[in-house]
């Protein structure tokens, strides 16, 4: 089975509206870098040492436009330390509310697999970036699946989701506001997981 590496209840809920998989909390070491595509490569290939099955990694950020994509691939960091009222006042300081929330699966099983256009498998790229550590381990291909969502970041509003799901708002509508099934929908998760899952049926 499919193991989807996160220790955020809330992702795993979203993924299953698309595949079966087991919840695998595995605190993966998120390396400090601005390419999300790198964190997650990295921690896939970590996490596939540590299950020995199949991993999907899920790695998530909110770039607001007007703090030069901050806070980024430090969102997490951002919502311990800040909290999200915080991260949206220092935005709403500014005129443009603009924000995209993106994220990379990666995807790992220790077997070969063709690079294609769309997902981009950008193994070497992730790995000349990211993996001085783990030389052993670079020949270990992973996939890389993006989804992006464009909104803004308005007053909290909704019960709904987890993170910045109350500040981030589309079409009208906050992320909190949405049932996960209106989430998935337009978000960048639901995105990144159709085409993993698309290319998934296929292997
Ligand atoms: P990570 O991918 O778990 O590192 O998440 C980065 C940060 O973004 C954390 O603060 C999460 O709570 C937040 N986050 C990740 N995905 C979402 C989402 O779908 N909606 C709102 N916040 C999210």
């Amino acid at each position: 089975m499919l193991q989807y590496v996160t220790t955020n209840e809330g992702k795993v809920r979203e993924a299953r509206e698309y595949m079966d998989c087991e919840q695998f909390a595995y605190d993966y070491t998120e390396i400090q870098h601005v390419d999300l595509g790198a964190i997650a490569a990295h921690g896939a290939r970590e996490a596939y040492r540590e299950a020995g099955n199949p991993v999907l990694v899920d790695d998530a950020g909110l770039f607001v436009d007007s703090l030069g994509g901050f806070p980024g691939p430090y969102s997490s960091y951002a919502e311990d330390t800040l909290g999200i009222e915080r991260v949206q006042r220092l935005v709403a300081g500014e005129e443009d509310h603009r924000a995209s929330f993106r994220c990379v699966l990666a995807y790992c099983d220790g077997a070969d697999f063709a690079a294609s256009p769309d997902p981009v498998d950008r193994d070497e790229r992730a790995l000349a970036a990211a993996d001085g550590e783990h030389q052993s381990d670079s020949g270990v291909p992973v996939k890389l699946f993006e989804g992006t969502v464009r909104g803004r970041i308005v007053s909290p509003r909704g019960d709904g989701g987890f993170g910045y799901d109350p500040i981030f708002e589309h079409e009208g509508t906050t992320m909190a506001e949405m049932s996960t099934e209106e989430k998935n929908a337009i978000s960048h998760r639901g995105r990144a997981l159709a085409k993993f899952g698309e290319w998934f049926a296929e292997r």
